[in-house]
């Protein structure tokens, strides 16, 4: 096999990525592994991140602000598709994958890497999502993974980094296994891992229990463009704004968390808590303007589509035909989901209130109402109905005895 020199690591300063510096070095026989730090919105300080990994041994350590593009790029679509895998897990982690693995492709062709590599273990759903990625973007790219291959346990781990001259973790050592960014965080393992044992409210940072969420209810408007969300309570706002406003607004009310058992697609079920309030408060508002703007069989149509995007984006297929298809479904309905949706946000619940569309609504007032402006043609029906119940009617006088 031909040697590679260069490799861009996906990095994120943890203990499994850190090692996979002198590891890759080491046991690969790399002459320079390049890391690559994305800022998602996680709110981590990117400058000792990027410093460590020169310390343990990267040639260069790269950060970019990735926020913008995932967003837009990620997290809208999503919105737009009222993504919720197994109907309720809104991708916050799984959206990121995908534009990381195109960035990472992107540097290895900049700096003539011939690989990318990265720090998933075997049995996770991120391995899948880089993988299938990058192989999408760029089959020329070699993929090494050498967390899935070494078979060390985390205090092996540990020791063979302090064995290369990195630290072990200074910091006490948190039982979870936690992802995030500024769509959302994913909270596993530990005590978690028995799906009985309810989680500890220290392991939440997004939102308020509903105990110390504010006694008196909060009322927001979010007004949508497209079916994208462009303003909070009559306030344009840019994409990245306008999320850090409704995880605010969502999380001080005790509202996005979930606590689910999911299925992997390595087979296995695992338990995840979640805290998502911008993200799952941006879906809930973007559901029901459509169901104000979009036709009852779109409407229905749609929504088994929705759950095909949903397991696309689970399961690694960002890059895929069938997801690209289902876009220009998706993209087509929401040129009408235009309005504004009204929600009462308090302990924990965000609870609409009001709908509005003020050019694209389908709900006709002259047509729905039993005052007297009605102009419904109630006469009509009795022929419909005629018609309608006929299959019925045929099938009963058959059967009669
Ligand atoms: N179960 C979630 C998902 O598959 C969260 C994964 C979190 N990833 C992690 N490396 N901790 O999207």
């Amino acid at each position: 096999m031909m040697r590679i020199k260069k490799v861009v690591l996906a990095y994120s300063g943890g203990v499994d990525t850190s090692v996979c510096i002198p590891y890759l070095k080491k046991e690969y026989d790399i002459e320079q592994v390049v890391t690559f730090a994305a800022d998602l919105g996680q709110g981590d300080e990117l400058e000792p991140i990027r410093r460590k990994a020169l310390e343990a041994g990267a040639s260069h350590s790269l950060v970019d602000d990735l926020i913008k593009p995932f967003i837009e790029e990620f997290a809208f679509p999503a919105i737009r598709a009222n993504a919720l895998y197994e109907g309720r897990y809104p991708l916050s982690t799984a959206l990121a994958r995908p534009l990381i693995a195109r960035r990472l492709v992107e540097i290895a062709d900049e700096i003539g890497a011939e690989a990318v590599a990265h720090g998933c273990t075997g049995k996770g759903n991120d391995q899948v999502r880089f993988d299938v990625a990058i192989s999408a973007l760029a089959p020329h790219l070699k993929v090494l993974t050498p967390a899935r291959e070494w078979g060390m346990s985390r205090e092996e781990t540990i020791a063979y980094g302090e064995s290369c001259g990195i630290p072990a973790p200074v910091s006490k050592k948190s039982p979870y296994s936690i992802d995030l960014n500024l769509l959302g965080r994913s909270i596993e393992a530990g005590p978690l891992e028995d799906p009985m044992t309810a989680p500890s409210e220290e392991i939440f940072e997004m939102t308020s229990s509903i105990i110390d969420s504010p006694e008196d209810a909060e009322e927001i408007e979010i007004n949508f463009e497209r079916g994208n969300p462009v303003a909070i309570n009559g306030k344009a706002l840019d994409p990245v704004s306008l999320v850090r406003k409704v995880n605010q607004l969502g999380g001080k009310h005790g509202f996005g968390r979930l606590d689910i058992i999911e299925n992997r697609v390595v087979g296995i079920k695992s338990r995840e808590i979640y805290e998502s309030p911008g993200l799952l408060l941006l879906i809930k508002a973007h559901q029901e303007l459509e169901s104000l703007t979009l036709a009852a069989d779109v409407l229905r149509m749609k929504a088994q589509l929705e759950r095909h995007w949903a397991d696309l984006i689970y399961q690694g297929l960002w890059f895929s035909p069938l997801k690209d298809s289902l876009d220009a479904f998706i993209d087509k309905t929401q040129l009408y989901v235009n309005g504004v949706v009204r929600i009462r946000l308090h302990k924990g619940n965000a609870i609409i209130i009001g709908r509005d569309s003020i050019n694209s609504s389908l709900y006709l007032p002259n047509m729905a109402t039993y005052g007297k402006e009605d102009k419904f043609n109630h006469q009509a029906a009795e022929g419909f109905i005629y018609i309608w119940g006929m299959p019925s009617r045929i099938w009963a006088e058959k059967r009669k005895g």
